[in-house]
């Protein structure tokens, strides 16, 4: 009877939502709580994708339960870009507080595609240049001007054009590229450096994810960053840090770009920022952010319920120090994962950054050549046997759970992968 209403929902769904939504298991939500969630039959599931890389401080947290309560008790909606209000205020405040001191005026929207956006605004009207540079692959999101530096899977892009101008460059991408880490890093370079010159000095803004999340978590190599930071000054381009995804302590980090040392112009986050309400902030320094009233605004942006449940989450997350169990768990999952790749053949890599893990899987470790069958078919098995993740680029298995996840979880969630990987081999 229960299980029933599982396959309802899907009937339903099937029948009046649009059929651009992409759903890689047949999971149905039916709560959470920590690291788990249940279906609305009751199936409890070990959770690896963390309502995409959005619940980092764990499902139905209570203390982001109460700010929501508390808040709900006072209203919903200030319409705080035509009247000032004091949650979105103190919610900035905190975020401000987590990020580098030349970052210091806040833009507030709904969505991570909206940050984007504003950044794009930003970027153009701050430098009055036409051009952006954005790598391929990537991920910004899928209104018409993220989608436009967007290249990831041409099936985002189908259709869709004429897009904005934008010129794409190679993301470093050193598991597929033939020649070491720093020769994969100096040909990306060379390639931004070629972009710039040929666009004589009229490009706005180059967008950069510091880890490449859609496009199958890539890490790039340690200098690389740094070689774009460099490149931005000489050109005078403005640095635009998409952290989305791999922001929000993900990493170790609050931001993933800290690792490598470099500080953003401009910032776009969102996902986990609001502790599982929309909520999207574009961040950049008082001189960048110069522009006038009614240049760029919305009705939702700051939305009270979103930003009692972001300040609530940002205070939870570095209350309980989650980027130091980011870290610790992390590279736990990356030493085991690295074991599980010599014993499974169809393990092509293992990378990432604290609990932002890409298991690339491939048709044999000699030919590299993607399997994306192989992938679909080991979420699949994962999901039968009680643990939830999704995929990422071609080919890429993305573990990305909930920062709370504890040792212990975390390797009962490899025990399954692992299962799975060899019932798929
Ligand atoms: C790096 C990055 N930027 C932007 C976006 C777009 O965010 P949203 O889906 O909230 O519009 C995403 C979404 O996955 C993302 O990963």
């Amino acid at each position: 009877m229960k299980r029933d209403r599982c396959s309802i929902v899907r009937g339903i769904d099937r029948q009046i939502m649009s059929s651009s939504y992409d759903r890689d298991t047949d999971f149905v939500y039916g709560g959470g709580k920590g690291v788990y969630l249940f279906d609305c039959s009751g199936g409890k599931f070990l959770d690896f994708a963390a309502g995409i890389a959005v619940m980092n401080a764990g499902h139905s947290n209570p203390e982001i339960m109460n700010a929501i309560r508390k808040q709900l008790s006072l209203g919903t909606h200030a319409a705080f870009p035509d009247f000032y209000a004091e949650t979105p205020v103190l919610f900035s405040q905190t975020l401000l507080s987590l990020l580098p001191s030349s970052l210091n005026s806040v833009f507030l929207s709904n969505s991570g595609t909206e940050s984007v956006e504003c950044a794009i605004k930003l970027s153009k009207w701050h430098s009055r240049k036409k051009w952006l540079v954005a790598f391929s692959p990537c991920f910004h999101g899928r209104t018409m001007g993220s989608l436009s530096m967007t290249n990831s899977k041409p099936v985002q892009r189908e259709g869709f054009a004429p897009f904005l101008p934008v010129k794409h460059v190679p993301y470093p991408y050193p598991y597929r590229f033939n020649g070491s880490e720093e020769e994969c890093s100096n040909a990306s370079l060379n390639a931004v450096e070629k972009v710039f010159k040929k666009l004589g000095g009229n490009v706005a803004g180059i967008f950069f994810e510091p880890i490449s999340g859609e496009g199958g978590y890539i890490v790039p190599p340690k200098n690389f960053a740094r070689g774009i930071r460099k490149l931005c000054n000489e050109f005078g381009v403005l640095l635009c840090v998409d952290e989305v995804q791999s922001g929000c302590f993900r990493t170790g980090k609050f931001l993933a770009i800290s690792h490598f040392g470099v500080e953003p112009d401009i910032l776009c986050m969102s996902k986990s920022i609001g502790g599982g309400l929309p909520l999207g902030a574009t961040v950049a320094n008082k001189k960048t952010m110069d522009w006038p009233p009614s240049s760029h605004s919305n009705t939702f942006g700051g939305n009270l319920l979103a930003c009692a449940a972001g300040k609530a989450a940002l205070e939870f997350m570095g209350k309980k120090n989650l980027a130091k169990n980011a870290e610790r768990v992390g590279k736990s999952m990356l030493q085991r994962l690295s074991e599980m790749q010599e014993r499974v053949e169809i393990v092509g890599d293992v990378r990432g950054m604290g609990l932002m893990i890409g298991v690339e899987i491939v048709e044999s470790k000699k030919s590299k050549k993607p399997s994306h069958d192989k992938r679909e078919e080991t979420l699949k098995k994962c999901f039968e046997k009680g643990l939830l993740m999704l995929a990422c680029g071609k080919n890429v298995l993305r573990l990305c759970p909930p920062l709370v996840l504890t040792e212990e979880q975390a390797m009962k969630g490899l025990d399954v992968l692992e299962q799975a990987l060899k019932e798929v081999r």
